[in-house]
This record gives C-alpha cells, sequence and structure tokens, in this order.
C-alpha cells in the first residue's frame, strides 16, 4: 500500500480545505470524541495556516488527500524546533502507512531545514504509534486545561 502514497508540502488554503473536510471524522471518535464540523475545522486549519513559519503536508493516493501534517518552525534555546499541532489520516485511509510516512516526511524535511527537535500532544494509546516512529514521552509534562 505504502507506495501508492505520494506526499508533498502545503501551498495553498484550498489544501487546507480539502483536509478539513475529513477531519471532523478522524476526530469525532475514540479516544478523542471531539465535536467538529467542516466549519469549525476549516476555522483550526486555518488559523494554523496563517502561523508565522507554518509547514504542512498532505498525503494522496490517487491525487486524493487522505491525510495531512502541519505545524510551525519556532525559535527555542537550543536552536529551531517544530511544533506538530495536527497529524490525521482520513478514517477510511487509516492504517495503510499514511500517518507513518507523513511522520518520516516530517523528520526529514525538518532534518535538512536543519531543525532537530519535534513536539507534540497527544493522547493514548496513539502513543503507540508516535514512538514506533522513535518519538519518546517526555517526563514530567502535564497537559493542564482550565475550562468550564
Ligand atoms: C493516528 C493516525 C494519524 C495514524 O495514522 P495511520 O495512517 O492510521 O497509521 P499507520 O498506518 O502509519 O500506522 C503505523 C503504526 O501505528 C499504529 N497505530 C496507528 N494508529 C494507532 C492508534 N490510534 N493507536 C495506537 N497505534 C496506532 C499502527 O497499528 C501501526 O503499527 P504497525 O507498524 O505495528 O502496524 C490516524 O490513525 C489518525 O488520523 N487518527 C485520528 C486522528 C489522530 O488521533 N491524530 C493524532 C493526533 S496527535
Amino acid at each position: 500500500m505504502q507506495h501508492h502514497i505520494k506526499i508533498e508540502k502545503i501551498t495553498s488554503v484550498k489544501q487546507i480545505k480539502k483536509c478539513a473536510k475529513f477531519y471532523p471524522a478522524a476526530y469525532n471518535t475514540e479516544p478523542w470524541n471531539d465535536n467538529w464540523t467542516y466549519e469549525t475545522a476549516t476555522a483550526l486549519l486555518s488559523c494554523y495556516y496563517n502561523t508565522p513559519k507554518f509547514v504542512g503536508w498532505i498525503a494522496a493516493i490517487d491525487e486524493m488527500i487522505i491525510g495531512c501534517a502541519i505545524g510551525n518552525i519556532e525559535p527555542y534555546y537550543s536552536g529551531n524546533i517544530f511544533i506538530l499541532k495536527e497529524l490525521f489520516v482520513a478514517v477510511d485511509a487509516q492504517n495503510s502507512g499514511a500517518g507513518s510516512s507523513l511522520l518520516a516526511t516530517v523528520k526529514n524535511d525538518m532534518d535538512e531545514a536543519g531543525v532537530k527537535m519535534t513536539i507534540l500532544f497527544t493522547r493514548r494509546p496513539i502513543v503507540d504509534f508516535y514512538t514506533k516512529s522513535g518519538f519518546i514521552e517526555m517526563e514530567g509534562v502535564v497537559a493542564m486545561i482550565n475550562a468550564r
């Protein structure tokens, strides 16, 4: 399956809108159980697209976009780092290697750009997906929220 997957950089808001179409189904289920619509997903992904030093990639099979990775480069005391804000694959295309292909491209392209570290937030059990690609859990880091 993996050889059918083509990865390329996101260069237009049109591609962002295509990704927003399959974003809700990817997150409105376990383990996230979110409540996204096409409109709210478009707002979120467009917001990321307009972030300074945005970098994004799409995964496509036969010209059909089925996956997306989005983030931005930020300065850190150790040099530039990549904040991976989103990585998602259309429900029907999951478990075929698109997610790991996207992650490998992120790593490769950031290496080439001299960005040595990628950081992301996720939740269990998706942690296993990232550890399979060489990520490790940061010790002592806690995500906190204040919501009513
Ligand atoms: C998580 C996600 C991006 C993985 O993409 P994918 O294309 O389905 O994953 P791959 O086919 O490349 O899988 C690679 C490995 O990770 C594992 N994996 C995939 N999804 C997983 C999950 N949800 N939980 C645990 N392990 C997972 C696979 O079993 C596979 O293992 P193997 O190499 O031993 O067979 C995709 O399932 C997705 O979009 N999920 C919903 C959105 C999401 O949670 N995104 C991550 C936000 S931080």
